[in-house]
């Protein structure tokens, strides 16, 4: 009897605990190779920095792109397909469906989903200049706060739900604690308009997702993306004087700008220079098919965010010498007052993407830097060929 009782409950065990949970995983692992194949993603923004490299790992991974960008932020002749993704087909052998569309363009967003079976959106579009969002505050409101509302309610209409939104580490605001998790408050203390409307958006799609339990919602934070494809193909290209660190470097060692300027060597970090996460490029890509993925998982429904960041914040000088190091070219740089509105340090805990998401970033600081100065010595004016 006793002998019975023994066996009948390990069988029960290996049951609940074994057969059970594999059913659940194989389930999952078909639904995801299923949705690789035959599923059809639309990328808003997806001529530019981010968008472009994101489009060549879903290619890559045979997922069905469709691209629209209304060229704002992107080089290209007219209304024609921009050079970005032109060059994308050329890294992957693949065709990209582009449309010339404006997200806050109803009828012609709603077009797209009427010709294409979209499976789900990633959702890049935004105005992205912090300072130039502290003089056009309204422009950038209706841009990226006004243009993703429009996209939510066409998605909906169309039955399209499953949703990966490009958002930011500026929705924490000034750190209250190191390193940033997911559970640091958002909102509060955000500087400038720009940081805002990642935040009201965020908070949109939480409304959204407790109004209607069909839709999945995966928010990623980015910490700093730098460097560029491999390839040299595709990178990042700032229209005028870039806002960020990594373009400008670069822009210094191919002889476009005179000396970076350093703004703040007072700070209570390594060599006094502020400190930030920097993230490659195609690191970041990946984390974006790992949150479609994410999105198929057995129980995975409303939303939730993930920080992508590598873990580790390295200074200006840091990266400075870096750069240096790998261009083989000396940067010129002065350091100056600290800037208003800047903090000392900023970096993510990176752990609920690498448990969840099952993504780690990769690729080190001198890849990071390797492959931004690829780039740039290989387009010193960007995708402008001319
Ligand atoms: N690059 C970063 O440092 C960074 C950091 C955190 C978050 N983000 C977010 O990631 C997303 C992509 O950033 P990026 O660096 O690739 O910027 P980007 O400017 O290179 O790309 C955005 C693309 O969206 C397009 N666009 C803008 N408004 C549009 C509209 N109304 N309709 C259609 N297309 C529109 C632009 O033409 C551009 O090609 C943005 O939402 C940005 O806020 C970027």
């Amino acid at each position: 009897m006793i002998h019975l009782l023994y066996k009948s409950s390990y069988v029960f065990v290996v049951f609940y605990y074994v057969i059970i949970p594999l059913g659940y995983l194989t389930k999952w692992w078909v639904s995801v190779e299923k949705m690789k194949g035959n599923s059809t993603i639309l990328v808003t923004g997806g001529a530019g920095y981010v968008g472009s490299h994101t489009v060549v790992e879903l290619l890559k991974n045979n997922y069905t792109v469709i691209a629209i960008d209304n060229n704002v932020n992107c080089y290209a002749t007219g209304k024609d397909k921009p050079e970005s993704l032109k060059r994308v087909e050329k890294i992957t052998g693949e065709s990209v469906t582009y449309y010339n569309v404006d997200i806050r363009d109803k009828e012609a967003l709603d077009k797209v989903f009427k010709l294409h079976k979209i499976d789900s959106v990633i959702h890049f579009a935004a105005l992205k200049a912090v300072g130039e969002s502290v003089q056009i505050p309204l422009t950038y409101y209706q841009n990226n706060v006004g243009g993703s509302s429009t996209l939510f309610e066409v998605m909906a209409k169309n039955g399209v739900k499953k949703l990966v939104f490009s958002s930011s580490a500026t929705v924490y605001g000034t750190p209250q604690f190191l390193p940033i998790t997911e559970k640091h408050p958002t909102g509060q203390g955000c500087t400038n308009p720009y940081g805002k409307t990642k935040y009201f958006v965020e908070e949109i799609l939480k409304d959204v997702c407790t109004s209607d339990s069909d839709w999945k919602v995966v928010l990623l934070r980015y910490f700093n993306p730098v460097g560029a494809h491999e390839s040299g193909l595709i990178g990042e290209d700032p229209s005028g004087i870039p806002n960020n660190l990594m373009p400008y470097i670069s822009q210094v060692a191919v002889g476009r700008r005179e000396k970076l300027q350093v703004f703040g060597s007072d700070y209570p970090t390594v060599d006094g220079t502020g400190v930030r996460d920097y993230i490659h490029i195609s690191d970041l890509a990946i984390g974006h098919l790992k949150a479609l993925e994410r999105m198929l998982q057995p129980h995975y429904t409303s939303w939730k965010a993930y920080n992508l960041g590598t873990g580790r914040g390295y200074s200006v000088l840091e990266m400075v010498k870096a750069f240096s190091e790998v261009s083989g070219r000396q940067i010129k740089y002065e350091l100056v007052e600290r800037r208003e509105g800047d903090i000392a340090a900023c970096y993510a805990d990176a752990s609920l993407a690498r448990a969840e998401l099952n993504w780690t970033a990769t690729r080190d600081i001198k890849a990071m830097c390797r492959d931004t100065w690829n780039w740039q010595k290989k387009n010193p004016k960007g995708f402008q060929t001319s």
